[in-house]
């Protein structure tokens, strides 16, 4: 059983735009490790939310790690732009319709220096990422369907987490395992107990008025 330290990664996407500055630095502040960015395009999901520009905004505002989600068609012709914002690391689906080269584009994260993530729909078998675990610092298993914040969580996507986590310990990997979606306290908990060690959370934490509290809870503190 390996001991890591719970790292919670606040979503923006459920922030406050009109003060976002504001909105980063509470959540700097009540104990954010990383913070979150999903970027959405209207074409992988159905939601737009925003690019480039805006993650470069938050890069002026916070030393925190940032942790790009991208929810679009060919990361591959984009990512010199998330990368170029100033991204710590950059999480690419493996699903067709993201329409990329997933080695290729894992690679070229690689090579800017910048943490390689890959991520999987609620639909998508485990089998899908198992031949690039060797290759990425991050698994993130996907606990409701991407493109909206707000949605109840599947517990059915702990078997996912509990593979990764039975890999990382066989393999003596320190491959990060982080749930996005639906995570609360009780959810948070369930996804430690199966191996998770990154915890994504948007509306858990700003939709609340503490999000030191919220921050906490989700550590199980
Ligand atoms: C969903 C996004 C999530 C989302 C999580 O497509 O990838 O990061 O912001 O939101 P909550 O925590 O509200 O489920
Ligand atoms: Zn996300």
């Amino acid at each position: 059983m390996t001991h890591r330290k719970i790292l919670v990664a606040p979503s923006i996407l459920a922030a406050d735009f009109s003060c976002l500055e504001a909105e980063i630095h509470r959540a700097e502040e009540a104990g954010a490790d990383w913070l979150h960015l999903d970027i959405m395009d209207g074409h992988f999901v159905d939601n737009i939310s925003f690019g480039p520009a805006v993650v470069a905004t938050v890069r002026k505002h916070t030393k925190l790690p940032l942790d790009v989600h991208l929810m679009i068609e060919r990361a591959d012709h984009y990512l010199p732009r998330f990368l170029e914002a100033g991204a710590n690391s950059i999480t690419l689906h493996v699903e067709p319709e993201a329409k990329h080269d997933v080695a290729q584009t894992l690679a070229a994260i690689r090579a800017a220096g910048c943490g390689a993530g890959l991520t999987l729909n609620p639909a998508t078998p485990f089998e899908a990422i198992e031949p690039y675990l060797a290759k990425i610092d991050l698994l993130l298993v996907m606990t409701v369907h991407p493109g909206f914040g707000g949605q109840a969580f599947r517990p059915e996507m702990m078997e996912k987490v509990k593979r990764a986590r039975d890999w990382r310990e066989a393999q003596q990997a320190t491959l990060h395992i982080e749930v996005d979606g639906g995570i609360n306290a009780e959810t948070a908990k369930l996804s430690v107990e199966n191996g998770a060690n990154i915890l994504v959370a948007g509306t858990t934490i700003f939709r609340t008025d503490d999000y030191a509290r919220a921050i906490a809870d989700l550590r199980g503190e």
